[in-house]
Order: C-alpha cells, then sequence, then structure tokens
C-alpha cells in the first residue's frame, strides 16, 4: 500500500509503532520495521543519550530496515540531556523521530538538517495545526480511545480523524484503538494515510517485556481502562488494577487539593517493576481501550501481514461489494 505516511518513512505498510516506556526496545523495533512497518524505540527509557546510541547500534544490527526513536518531553523541572538525545538520534543514522508532550519547535531545525523526519503526537486539532506551523512533516493524530496520555479534550477518534482531515495539509496517521485491518480501513476513510499502534504491539512475540503483561492485554475487555491524574491535568489511560482502584480513591478523596506527590507510590518508577519483572499489580500502566480487540500473541510480521491482508479484503471485497450492488 502507498501513502504519503509510506513514502515519507521509507516504508512498505502504513504501520507505525508508537513510542511505549520500557516496551519500545530494539528488539520491538527492529520486528515491527522487518515486517514492513516502522518500529520506534523511546529514547527516554535509555537512561543517557550514550545508552541510547547503543541501543539504535542495536537495533541497526538487527534490522536494515528504517526505524525512529520516540522522543517525549515531560512536563517535568529538571528535563533530560535532550541536546544529547538528538545528537545520538542523528549520528546514529536514524531518520525518522516520533515527538510527543511539549512543542518540539526548538529540536526540529538540527532534524530537518540531518534529514530526519519528525512526526509529533497530537491529541486535538489545533496542536496538530501547530504541529503544521512549526514545520513538523507529519502528525500521529491520538484519539481519546488511546493508550497512555490521551489530552484532556475527550474527543474519541470518529470525530478526531475527519476533524483533523478537514484542516491538516500535512499527512496524518491515526493513533488510539488501531488493531487490525478493520481499524487501517476505517482510519484510511476518516482522511488518515496510516496508523499508529500502541497496545497493539505489547502483545507480540517480540515486544520484550514480561509475558504477565501480553496476558493482561489479552485477558482485558474494552471496559477495564480506567483514566488516572485528571486532577492533575495529566490525564493517562491505563489498565484497571488494584494501585489503580487505590489511586482513584486518592482522587477521590482529595480532590482539588491532590498532589503529584500523594500519588508517587502508584505512577512513579512502576514502569521496570511491571514491564520486566512482570509484576502487574505494582502500579498504573498505559493500556488502550483497544485491549478488548486484542485476543492473541503473534509476531509482529504475522500481526502486520494479517492487517494488510484483511485490509485488501475489506476494500476489494467487502466494500467494493457495497458499490457492485
Ligand atoms: C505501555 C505504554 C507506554 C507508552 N509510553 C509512551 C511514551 O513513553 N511516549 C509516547 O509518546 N507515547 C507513549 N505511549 C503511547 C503510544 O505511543 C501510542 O500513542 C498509544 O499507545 C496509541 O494508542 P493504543 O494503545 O490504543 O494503540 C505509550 C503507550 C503504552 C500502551
Amino acid at each position: 500500500m502507498k501513502t504519503r505516511i509510506t513514502e515519507m518513512f521509507g516504508i512498505q505498510h502504513p504501520i507505525i509503532q508508537g513510542g511505549m516506556h520500557f516496551v519500545g526496545f530494539a528488539e520491538l523495533a527492529a520486528a515491527v520495521s522487518n515486517a514492513g512497518g516502522l518500529g520506534i524505540i523511546t529514547g527516554l527509557t535509555q537512561r543517557t543519550p550514550e545508552l541510547l546510541a547503543a541501543e539504535i547500534k542495536r537495533c541497526r544490527e538487527m534490522t536494515d530496515k528504517p526505524f525512529g526513536v520516540n522522543l517525549t518531553f515531560l512536563p517535568v523541572m529538571t528535563a533530560p540531556d535532550y541536546p544529547g538525545y538528538i545528537k545520538a538520534i542523528i549520528d546514529g543514522g536514524v531518520k525518522a523521530v516520533e515527538t510527543a508532550g511539549n512543542n518540539p519547535q526548538k529540536w526540529l531545525p538540527a532534524l530537518h538538517e540531518a534529514g530526519v523526519k519528525v512526526i509529533h503526537k497530537c491529541t486535538s486539532v489545533r496542536h496538530s495545526l501547530k504541529a503544521e506551523s512549526i514545520g513538523c512533516d507529519a502528525v500521529s493524530v491520538d484519539g481519546f480511545e488511546c493508550g497512555g496520555h490521551p489530552g484532556e479534550d475527550d474527543i474519541p477518534n470518529f470525530i478526531l480523524l475527519p476533524r483533523a482531515a478537514d484542516e491538516l495539509k500535512i499527512p496524518f496517521v491515526a493513533s488510539g484503538g488501531m488493531a487490525d485491518g478493520r481499524s487501517l480501513v476505517a482510519a484510511l476513510a476518516l482522511g488518515a494515510e496510516g496508523i499508529n499502534m500502541g497496545t497493539r504491539f505489547i502483545a507480540t512475540q517480540e515486544a520484550p517485556v514480561h509475558d504477565n503483561v501480553k496476558a493482561a492485554i489479552v485477558a482485558a475487555s474494552e471496559l477495564d481502562t480506567r483514566l488516572v491524574m485528571r486532577p492533575l491535568r495529566n490525564t493517562e489511560r491505563v489498565l484497571r488494577n488494584a494501585a489503580v482502584d487505590r489511586l482513584l480513591e486518592k482522587e477521590k478523596s482529595l480532590g482539588a487539593n491532590l498532589k503529584f506527590e500523594d500519588i508517587m507510590a502508584e505512577v512513579a518508577g512502576v514502569y521496570p517493576k511491571i514491564m520486566l519483572d512482570g509484576t502487574m499489580e505494582a502500579g498504573a500502566w498505559s493500556c488502550g481501550m483497544v485491549a478488548g480487540l486484542i485476543h492473541d500473541i503473534p509476531t509482529c510480521q504475522q500481526l502486520i501481514d494479517r492487517i494488510m491482508a484483511e485490509a485488501d479484503q475489506i476494500i476489494r471485497q467487502r466494500l467494493a461489494g457495497f458499490l457492485a450492488a
């Protein structure tokens, strides 16, 4: 399939694996890229720029296809060494960067100079337009369904994507709730030129996370996610567990007085315990409503081949059949 997204990133299929903390290691990024999508290493999961450089090198040893790096700009007091991470990306010859969080404008000249294409993840039309105006090459439009941070507008993709299509000139992918060929065809119909998947890619053979995490996603239904940290305007969609119930109880009882310190135990530093050790009740971890559509743990190649075959079948047979009738 050819879209502006496949052309821009030099990939066979319009399928991107979104950056995921303590999931987006070289193994997953390489597997997605080898299957014809765009795999993404999560920059900040590597504690230093040197470690990111090593991870990029490791990924390059596992694939000769294009892959990218996610850089998340966090609203924190002491910023990570972003210049160092940017240098590691450029020196590592990476040609795709997925930015998320705060405005990436400051970093665009250096990235563009090095021939890097930048896709910024946005949860609203206004942020997408801003990304376009500052010179981002593409946008990942992340609907309310998504795992991770859906923003504060709560607009689901059935509205958000056509709204983005009405306003944007640069190409965009649909992110949040994407799982299969039906998702891809629907995203294309709504104006996107590809899809970005997070949760679906965790439940794959190559995702280097504990089997408990994959099993939890397969076991979950679309009813099992919760929104946390809304009172802090840092809303995150997570899989419900005992820690999340505790966190929500604190949010309820403390109301407007809630501070980040009150919920540290449930959210700070929990990713390695969950993703690597499989201690599933250790805290709150991002997961999309799309868990309800995930029933197996295929290889990335099987997953992407299946999505593309299903999309082809839907377009050529189901949809064309309606027209013929
Ligand atoms: C476990 C997990 C961790 C994530 N970590 C990040 C991150 O560090 N940076 C980021 O930009 N997005 C992160 N995301 C969001 C994904 O990149 C992607 O936008 C989102 O998962 C799409 O929604 P879906 O899960 O419905 O496919 C994360 C998502 C999950 C599920």
